[in-house]
C-alpha cells in the first residue's frame, strides 16, 4: 500500500491501553503509517501510561476528577461537571499548542469531548480530526459497556466500530466496522477477546486509510458527513477481518 504521509497522532486513554500498545507496536514495525507524538490520560493510574513510557512517548495526565473537584463550592452538580470539563479541556488545548497533530485517536478514553474542545479540530468536510473505537456494532449499544451489552443481550454476532467523533456519544460518521461470531458456551471474556483482536486490526487499517488519502468525506448540508473508503482492496480486507474473527489467521 502506498501511504501519502505518516500521520502524527495524539492518543487519549483512561485505562489498560491495549489499543495504544497495538498502535505503538505497529508504528514502530512499519505496519502503521503514523507516529504517536504524545499520550493524554484523564487519570494517573492508567496502565497505558507505562506502555507510552516504554516507547519513550511523552504522556500527560489531565486529571478531570481534580478539575471537577476544584469547583466543589458550586452546588449544582451538572454545572460543577461542566466547569471541570471546560478546565480540563483548556489544559489539553495548551498541550496541543506544543505539537502539530493530524489526528486525535481515542483508545479507551472514558470522557466525552465537548464542542469547546472539538471545534479546534474541525475540517472543511465537516468532521473533527478525532477518531474513536467503540466495542459494539453501532448504532447498537453505545456507551461505556459495549461488550457487556452485546453479550448480555444474547447477540449471535458482535462488532466493533471506528468512527469520527462528533458532539454526541458514539454518534459520529462511521469509517469501518467488523463483526465476530458469538458461539454457544462463550463467556464475556471470550467475546471481549475476539472483539479486541479485531479492534487492533481495524483501528490500524482506518489510520492507514487516512494516511493514504483513501477516506473520502462528503459534506452533507444539515446531515452527517458521508464517509466512503476508496480502497481497491476493500473486499479483501473485510474478508481478512472475517477470517480473523473466526480465528483462521
Ligand atoms: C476498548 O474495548 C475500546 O473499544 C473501548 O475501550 C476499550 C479500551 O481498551 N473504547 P484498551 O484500554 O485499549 O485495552
Amino acid at each position: 500500500m502506498v501511504y501519502e504521509k505518516r500521520l502524527k497522532l495524539a492518543i487519549f486513554i483512561s485505562g489498560s491501553g491495549t489499543n495504544l500498545q497495538s498502535l505503538l507496536d505497529r508504528s514502530s514495525d512499519g505496519r502503521l503509517s503514523a507516529d504517536v507524538l504524545f499520550v493524554i490520560s484523564d487519570r494517573g493510574d492508567a496502565y497505558g501510561l507505562e506502555r507510552a513510557k516504554r516507547y519513550g512517548v511523552p504522556s500527560y495526565i489531565v486529571d478531570y476528577r481534580k478539575h471537577i473537584d476544584s469547583f466543589r463550592h458550586v452546588s449544582d452538580r451538572i454545572e460543577r461537571w461542566r466547569l471541570g470539563y471546560r478546565q480540563a479541556e483548556a489544559e489539553m488545548l495548551e498541550i496541543f499548542k506544543r505539537y502539530e497533530v493530524d489526528y486525535i485517536v481515542l483508545a479507551g478514553f472514558m470522557r466525552l469531548l465537548t464542542p469547546y474542545f472539538l471545534e479546534n479540530f474541525k475540517t472543511e468536510e465537516g468532521v473533527f480530526r478525532v477518531l474513536n473505537i467503540h466495542p459494539a456494532l453501532l448504532p447498537a449499544f453505545p456507551g461505556m459497556h459495549g461488550y457487556e451489552d452485546t453479550f448480555h443481550y444474547g447477540c449471535r454476532w458482535g462488532g466493533v466500530t471506528v468512527h469520527f467523533v462528533d458532539e454526541g456519544e458514539d454518534t459520529g460518521p462511521i469509517i469501518a466496522q467488523a463483526v465476530y461470531p458469538i458461539f454457544p458456551g462463550d463467556n464475556l471474556e471470550d467475546v471481549r477477546k475476539r472483539g479486541l483482536t479485531l479492534e487492533y486490526e481495524i483501528y490500524a487499517q482506518c489510520i492507514n486509510w487516512l494516511a493514504s488519502g483513501m477516506v473520502d468525506i462528503e459534506k452533507i448540508e444539515k446531515g452527517k458527513p458521508k464517509v466512503t473508503i476508496k480502497d481497491p482492496n476493500y473486499k479483501d480486507i473485510i474478508q481478512k477481518w472475517i477470517a480473523l474473527a473466526f480465528g483462521k489467521i
